[in-house]
């Protein structure tokens, strides 16, 4: 199977493997756990902020993220495609009791002045504004960067009105990775950010959410009230380190492999390619093929590829470290065998 549904379903290397296996360990929730404490000190220099904390998943941080800046009553800005707003189960109602106000993006990124206007005056009758969140690299707009000169006025902005900025960064290093840059000049325009340990670097489990002391003191607080302290959590936290160090600069093989996909699937008639590739995610829409996405993909599945749904005839592909050169080019062949035949 080629599968192109996520870059979560990669599995650890070998490396990754074997620091699992020989790694000191100790009970993290006594801050006892050496490779998990070598995790955060090594995150939190990487991102470029005081603090950094080591959770289970990108949602975990998401969310501990919006229960350590929110008080429940409160609203939260963010983009209407976003994953926060769009998949996580409504998490920041049911969890944080928090409101959320959504802003159409362009690209995924929102416009500074709609953000500007979205943000509540002192005014008994309204929520006070809590958080602004953005997603970099976004994920539904189909892998693009939003820009760092955009992150840099809702920045501002956020400062001005002494409202805390949150980057949802799964795949913040693709988006460094992108443009060439350190991940520090996304992060200098935000309070706090989560990443992915466990998609594009490929770890089997884990995210991090860094900011300063204060907040990541306090977040692991929430972390500990969620069931999120673990014991000799040295056991991914280890695999964790060896992803975070030595898988980010590949990353760019897997935009060049989405771009090679994207190039091929723009030749066969029938298929419409969304977005314009920036890092590892293509998406194409069906529609013309008088298909639904989900028979696409299960006419796919058939021929040996794995993709997903990624609405009535929107499909996602997405490459990884487990995925070649060859894959790709067996992939648009299948594909474009599909799209000929009229079902
Ligand atoms: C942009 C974005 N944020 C957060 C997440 C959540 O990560 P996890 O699956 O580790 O909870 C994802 C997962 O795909 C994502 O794409």
């Amino acid at each position: 199977m080629i599968d192109l549904r996520s870059d979560t379903v990669t599995k650890p290397t070998k490396e990754m493997r074997e620091a699992a296996f020989f790694t000191e360990v100790g009970d993290d929730v006594y801050g006892e756990d050496p490779a998990v404490n070598k995790l955060e000190e090594e995150a939190a220099a990487i991102l470029g902020k005081e603090a950094a904390l080591f959770v289970t998943s990108g949602t975990q941080g998401n969310q501990i993220a919006v229960l350590t800046h929110c008080r429940p009553g409160q609203e939260l800005l963010l983009e209407a495609e976003s994953h926060i707003f769009y998949y996580e189960s409504g998490a920041v109602s049911a969890l944080a009791g928090v409101q959320t106000r959504t802003i159409h993006g362009s690209k995924g990124a929102m416009d500074p002045q709609l953000v500007r206007s979205a943000i509540r005056e002192n005014d008994i009758h309204f929520p006070d504004t809590g958080l602004i969140c953005l997603e970099n690299t976004h994920n539904r707009a189909g892998g693009a960067v939003i820009p760092i000169e955009n992150m840099r006025q809702i920045y501002d902005i956020g400062i001005e009105n002494h409202i805390p900025v949150h980057v949802d960064g799964a795949r913040l290093f693709n988006a460094a990775a992108a443009l060439g840059v350190p991940v520090t000049d996304f992060t200098q325009y935000c309070d706090t950010v989560q990443v992915c340990l466990s998609k594009g670097l490929g770890a089997p489990v884990g995210s991090i959410l860094a900011g300063d002391k204060e907040f990541i003191l306090k977040a692991r607080k929430w972390r500990k009230r969620l069931g999120g302290g673990l014991r000799q959590a040295g056991m991914i936290a280890a695999p964790a380190y060896v992803a975070l160090t030595t898988m980010r600069e590949r990353l760019v093989e897997d935009h060049n492999l989405a771009k090679s996909l994207s190039d091929g699937l723009m030749d066969i008639n029938g298929l419409r390619v969304v977005n314009q590739v920036e890092t590892n995610i293509v998406v194409v829409d069906v529609a013309h093929l008088q298909m639904t996405s989900q028979a696409f993909v299960s006419e796919l599945e058939k021929e040996g590829v794995l993709a997903v749904s990624f609405g009535p005839t929107f499909v996602r592909f997405t490459t990884h470290h487990q995925v070649s050169k060859q894959d790709i080019g067996r992939t648009i062949d299948i594909i474009a065998r599909i799209s000929a035949v009229p079902l």
